[in-house]
Parts: structure tokens; sequence; C-alpha cells
């Protein structure tokens, strides 16, 4: 039998007895972006879960993806490396309050972020992310009442591109509210051939002077089509490296915070997982994601209504 060397070939070696896939998201650390099966954004992420034929999924992310994962395929195992990869975002969110919020306005149709508990997506009409956001809100009659929730920045820009004037959540993502405008415009003007991409989880004075807006996989994407060479990036530096992948030769610029403890805008959620960890939850099957059966049936509902209007 061929020896494993190192931590990668290890695993790779026990996905295989296991029958399991990794996906990951693109904000994880390179390494585990490179050995996964599959890299993608939110969308993309839920898309793959509802459709692998392995009996074990490994998600690489955040503890919201895991819920999806589990919502769309129950009768699959579901690991993640660590239960406490958590997301600020979905916290904003508490199921009891938002419950309370939509009550008071029955007249409304509750249009939500997949970044949210499985609570949340059973209390929403439908899901969205930030890949078909825009196209989600419109497929609703112009005159329908609308609430969305709970990322106020992707909110506030999904109503300056469509028109309306859905009713907002006051939730934000801590990692992409805290770059820094500021040092930002320093850097444009020193670069000024390069583009700045931003994630619409960012401020609205962020995304104001942003050249692209998008998904992960939309800014992913743009990168690599567009003629420039150059490029300020203002969403989590994971994304980077496959910027990096497809566009080898251009130059990419993480999009530093406000505050001067580090250089870029990592979330240290997402940097919880690592390859140790990845490798003792297939090892020992363990932690597993369970949704409480009755949430599920709510819940994925509004994740399937999205990927109809998605596929
Ligand atoms: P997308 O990859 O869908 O753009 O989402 C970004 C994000 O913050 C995920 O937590
Ligand atoms: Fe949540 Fe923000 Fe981390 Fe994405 S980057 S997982 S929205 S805390």
């Amino acid at each position: 039998t061929k020896e494993v060397g190192n931590i990668e070939d290890a695993f790779l070696k026990l996905k295989k007895e296991k029958n399991a896939v990794l996906m990951a998201h693109f904000y994880q650390e390179n390494k585990i972006q490179d050995i996964a099966d599959f890299v993608g954004d939110s969308l993309a992420l839920a898309q793959f879960a509802a459709k692998t034929d392995a009996e074990i999924i490994m998600v690489a992310g955040v503890h919201f993806m895991g819920e999806s994962a589990k919502i769309l395929s129950p009768e699959k195992t579901v690991i993640v490396p660590d239960l406490n990869a958590g997301c600020s975002l979905a916290d904003s969110c508490p199921p009891d309050v938002f419950a309370k919020f939509i009550k008071q306005y029955p007249d409304h149709k509750v249009i939500t972020y997949v970044n949210t508990s499985a609570e949340i997506k059973a209390l929403s009409d439908i899901v969205v992310t930030s890949t078909n956001a825009k196209a989600i809100v419109d497929s609703f009659p112009k005159d329908e009442k609308l609430i969305f929730g709970p990322d106020k920045n992707l909110g506030n820009y999904i109503n300056s591109i469509t028109g309306r004037e859905m009713l907002l959540w006051d939730g934000a993502c801590h990692v992409h509210e805290k770059f820094s405008l500021e040092k930002i415009l320093e850097i444009k003007d020193s670069n000024k051939d390069a583009e700045i991409l931003a994630h619409p989880e960012c401020k609205k004075q962020l995304l104001m002077v942003a050249d692209h807006i998008g998904s992960t996989a939309a800014l992913l994407n743009y990168s690599s089509t567009s003629s420039s060479q150059k490029f300020i990036v203002a969403t989590e530096s994971g994304i980077i490296h496959q910027m990096k992948l497809k566009s080898p030769n251009k130059t990419f610029i993480p999009a530093p915070p406000n505050d001067s403890t580090c250089a870029c805008n990592d979330c240290e959620f997402m940097r919880l997982n690592t390859m140790d960890k990845l490798y003792n939850a297939l090892k020992f099957g363990w932690p597993t994601i369970e949704v409480d059966e009755a949430v599920r049936v709510k819940a994925v509902k509004p994740i399937e209504r999205m990927l109809d209007i998605s596929n």
C-alpha cells in the first residue's frame, strides 16, 4: 500500500473510502480550496449539495452552508470541520425577533438572504444569494410589498438597482462592513489603472466607488474577463486564490480594513476550518449538522423556490 505522506493525501484517501465529497466556499484557505471536489459561492454550493450522489457531504464553509446542505439532502450525513464556524450576519437575525418583525407586516412577502439559520428560512417565502438576489426580487410583481433580511447593505443595493422600497432588516456582516473607504481610495490613487471590486455586503459609500459589484462568483468571473490588469478586492481575501488561478498575470490587492491589526479582511469564522480539523471530522464522522424535521420541511420550500428560479 502507498504510504500516506501528508494530511491532504490522508484526507483524500479517507474521503474515497467513505464515499464523501468536499465542497468549499471561496473564503476557505488555499489548501482546502485546492483539495475540494467543488469550490463555489453560496448558490453553487447549495446547487451542488442538492445534486451529489455521495453519502457524506463535507462542508468547508460556515454553519448556514452546512445547514442548507442538510435541508436539501436530509438523507445524507453532513459534516463540518468546526461547529463554531458561524456567521455574524446570520447571528444578526434572531428567529424570535424576526418572527415578531414580520408579523407586523402580514401583507408583505418575506425574502431572506441565504446567510441565515434554518429557523429564519422556515419563516421566509423565498431565499436569495448575492448571485440571484436581483433576479428573484425582479420576479415579484412591482406592487408586491416585500421584506428583505438580514443584510441591510445588500438590501439597500438591491433596492437601488430594482427601484423597489423593500423593508429592510438591520443586519450586516462585520467583515464586509469594516473595509476602509479612505485606505481603498488611497490605494486607488496610487494605482489609477486598478478597478475596485466589491461584494454587495459592503457599505453603500464603498459600493458607490466600486467599478464592479457582485457575489464572489460574479467578482471572480469579472476579474478574469475584464481587460483590466489590476484589482482592489473588497471582499474576504480567500477569493483572491481563485482569481490568481484564473488570471495568473493580473494583480490583486486585498482591500484593507479600518483597524490596523491585520492587512486584509479575513472572516475568522471561515478561517476556523483547517486541514487537520477536516481530516478528524471525516475520520470520526463528527461534528454533523442536524436540522429539526419540522423546521426543515418549512425551510426547504423557500430554498427550492430559489433553486427553481436560478437553474
Ligand atoms: P457569496 O459567496 O454567495 O457571494 O457569499 C459571500 C458570503 O459572505 C458568504 O458567507
Ligand atoms: Fe458571514 Fe461575513 Fe463571514 Fe460571510 S464573511 S460567513 S457573511 S461573517
